[in-house]
């Protein structure tokens, strides 16, 4: 683990093992790489700001406390602040290096929600050699108020190009497409492809639920021969975002090329729908795993 200068001089945390490396900006909190056997998982913008008060685009954003526009800045405030850590850690025997970033209630916060707040937010991003684990914790510290929130984990996939990419394990969930309207619809497809401007949010994509099996959330890029799997705690974070800002989209984003949305894919795990009510002195929990398999070990 060591840290070092990263784009504009900013604070930048490296984790390795053996095989597998992760880096996470201060800014953020805010994974911008992790690779397995030199084998880059996630896309960056050639176009991303490194700069106070602007997200980083592209790697694992945090959207917290609010998904989207709404009463504060889109997405919320926990992208575009500067975290503090709290410990780093080795475990030898898992072969895995952990690092514990946290976000306390600030005067800055108060001034972003408009009220004051009282809250700790630990993030921890452990890499183990073959998968990366990132946990979220929110300990509503107040006597008094009840807290509430959605939150994401908004991954940006490195992908060989769009068109070879599909998205299994959303066949019979319902979700909300924000491309027409915030319908509600039902998915039928068992591989979801992308060939325009998507922006979907499926809603409580349990693989267990109604007692039959679903398949994993898994992406899969058939030229690259490779797959992603994510897992989630089902019972916090139930929802899944897929992105992609296609063409004209592309271009109004400032920060992002336009030919880049051919190399990316979003697919966000989070609590979106039902947001989080968390009673004074509760705390919330959650975990998010992003496994990549190469096709040579999975059935591709
Ligand atoms: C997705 C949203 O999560 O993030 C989209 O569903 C949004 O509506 C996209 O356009 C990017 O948001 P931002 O704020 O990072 O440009």
């Amino acid at each position: 683990l060591s840290v070092v200068a990263g784009v504009n001089n900013l604070p930048k945390f490296v984790l390795k093992t053996s095989t597998s490396s992760c880096e996470i900006y201060l800014h953020g909190a805010h994974v911008t790489s992790f690779k397995i056997n030199s084998n880059e998982n996630l896309f960056m913008s050639e176009k991303s700001a490194f700069q106070e008060n602007k997200a980083i685009r592209g790697g694992i954003p945090l959207i917290w406390p609010q998904f989207g526009p709404g009463k504060i800045q889109t997405h919320g405030f926990a992208r575009n602040l500067d975290w503090d850590v709290n410990k780093a850690l080795v475990d030898e025997k898992a072969q895995s290096v952990q690092i514990e970033f946290f976000l306390k209630s600030s005067e800055a916060t108060d001034k972003i929600l408009g009220v004051s707040s009282e809250f700790i937010v630990f993030y921890r991003v452990t890499l183990h050699p073959d998968f990366l684990d990132l946990e979220y914790e929110v300990k509503n510290t107040s006597q008094q108020n009840t807290m509430e929130f959605q939150l994401a984990f908004h991954t940006y996939y490195s992908i060989s190009d769009i068109k070879n990419v599909h998205v299994l394990g959303l066949k019979g969930r319902e979700y909300i497409d924000k491309m027409k309207n915030m319908e509600k619809k039902k998915e039928n497809r068992k591989e979801v492809t992308i060939d325009q401007e998507v922006d979907s949010v499926y809603l409580n994509v349990i693989p267990t639920q109604g007692g039959s099996s679903y398949q994993p959330l898994q992406l899969v890029d058939t030229q690259k021969k490779t797959s992603v799997t994510l897992t989630y705690d089902y019972q916090s974070i139930p929802d899944v975002v897929v992105w992609n800002p296609w063409i004209e989209k592309s271009k109004k984003m400032e920060d992002f090329g336009d030919e880049e949305y051919h190399k990316m894919i979003c697919i966000e795990i989070g609590v979106i729908n039902n947001p989080v009510k968390l009673s004074p002195n509760q705390t919330f929990q959650t975990k998010h795993s992003i496994l990549p398999t190469n096709s040579s070990s999975s059935s591709l």
